[in-house]
């Protein structure tokens, strides 16, 4: 098996599993088994979060990743008379990428039952309805129960978790599709980078939770862990689409990972740390990787929350190219992703206690 297969068969099994943000349960269960081998310790703190540790030898800066485990999906909030389900948003959605899919909600029994978000047919719409992106709060489920006691008898209550029913494809050559590359993209990376790195001092590899819901699970972690630095993974948007300009794209897909230098509306997310994101450049550099550097004028990443914890934390982000984010159908390169592992291992060992104490005179 290639490299890219071998990632390939980690990342499907990461992005095929459910764990919506608050209920990460299957997803934080393959992470713990992912990381075990390589840890000194492995840990679940009391929000949810992994942390995998790998002892360094020196008292080089301790060093915080951090990728999420959750993804966007959905809250069961009403069931009808008819056995019809209305559902809540959890995290970012668009209503159009959430039309006619089919869900997966999971059961207290943790057993799934699948459910489509039925539309009306092009046949019955009005020439004004067509113009019209359907309205999230307006769509419904159908697991095809017949009344709502049908659909209580089926286990179906109030709050249950829902995702999106989707396993991840090849496309050509290293290109994949598939649901909750946000961030299990970055989740993956962050796996296979853990497996080889050598840190010089110590290591916190950490698998958050409750990401897409205000970055959570990062903040309460970082507390505890009080880290020197810190490196998140994420995806970015890799807007290199038919109709954009190159203005417009951020990232280009197969591009190479993409270094951060700021994120949010208005910059309000995260402006990584200068000595951070040089550190990250000048590894690139040294090391062949190719690269790109992102500039992102909304959405942010656990970096955000991290870098604000106690007195500040010098933060920097290397985001995986991927089109179509918040949809089915996300893409990424696995070239970029490996790349990104390269990076991330590469300049965690670059991370001395001289280039850290620089940082500050
Ligand atoms: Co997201
Ligand atoms: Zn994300």
């Amino acid at each position: 098996m290639s490299e890219a297969e071998k990632f390939y068969a980690l990342l499907e099994k990461l992005s095929n599993a459910f764990g919506v943000s608050g209920f990460e349960e299957e997803i934080r269960e393959i992470v713990i088994k992912e990381l075990e081998p390589y840890a000194d310790e492995v840990t679940v703190d009391k929000f949810g979060n992994v942390i995998a540790v790998k002892k360094g030898s020196s008292n080089a800066p301790k060093v915080m990743w951090a990728a999420h485990m959750d993804e966007i999906g959905f809250l069961i909030r009403a069931i009808d008379d008819k056995g019809f389900l209305y559902i809540a948003p959890v995290g970012g959605w668009y209503s159009v990428v959430v039309a006619a899919q089919r869900l997966r909600i999971r059961l207290d029994s943790g057993e799934y039952i699948y459910g489509v978000v039925g539309m009306k047919p092009p046949h019955l719409l009005s020439p004004e309805e067509q113009k019209q992106a359907p309205k999230l709060d307006k769509l419904f489920v159908d697991i095809g129960a017949r009344s709502r006691k049908e659909a209580e008898e089926m286990g179906v209550r109030i709050g249950l978790p829902a995702d999106l029913d989707r396993e991840l494809a090849r496309l050509a050559g290293n290109r994949v599709t598939g649901k909750a590359l946000d961030d299990r993209a970055g989740l993956a990376v962050m796996l296979w980078a853990f497996r080889s790195v050598e840190p010089r001092g110590t290591l916190y590899a950490v698998a958050t939770v409750q990401e897409e819901v205000g970055l959570k699970g990062a903040r309460v972690a970082a507390y505890k862990l009080n880290p020197d630095v810190a490196i998140a993974l994420d995806v970015t948007t890799a807007n290199d689409l038919p109709g954009v300009g190159p203005a417009d794209q951020v990232a280009r897909l197969g591009g190479g990972p993409a270094i951060k230098v700021a994120d949010g509306r208005g910059m309000s997310g995260l402006i990584s740390h200068p000595a951070v994101f040089r550190l990250l450049v000048d590894v690139a550099e040294k090391e062949g990787i190719p690269y790109q550097l992102e500039v992102l004028t909304g959405g942010t990443t656990d970096a955000a929350a991290i870098s604000l914890t106690r007195e500040g934390v010098p933060a920097g982000v290397i985001s995986i190219p991927a089109r179509y984010i918040h949809s089915p159908v996300e893409v990424i390169d696995l070239e970029d992703a490996l790349n990104s592992a390269r990076l991330l291992a590469k300049a965690t060992e670059s991370m001395t206690k001289e280039w850290y104490e620089s940082i500050f005179k």
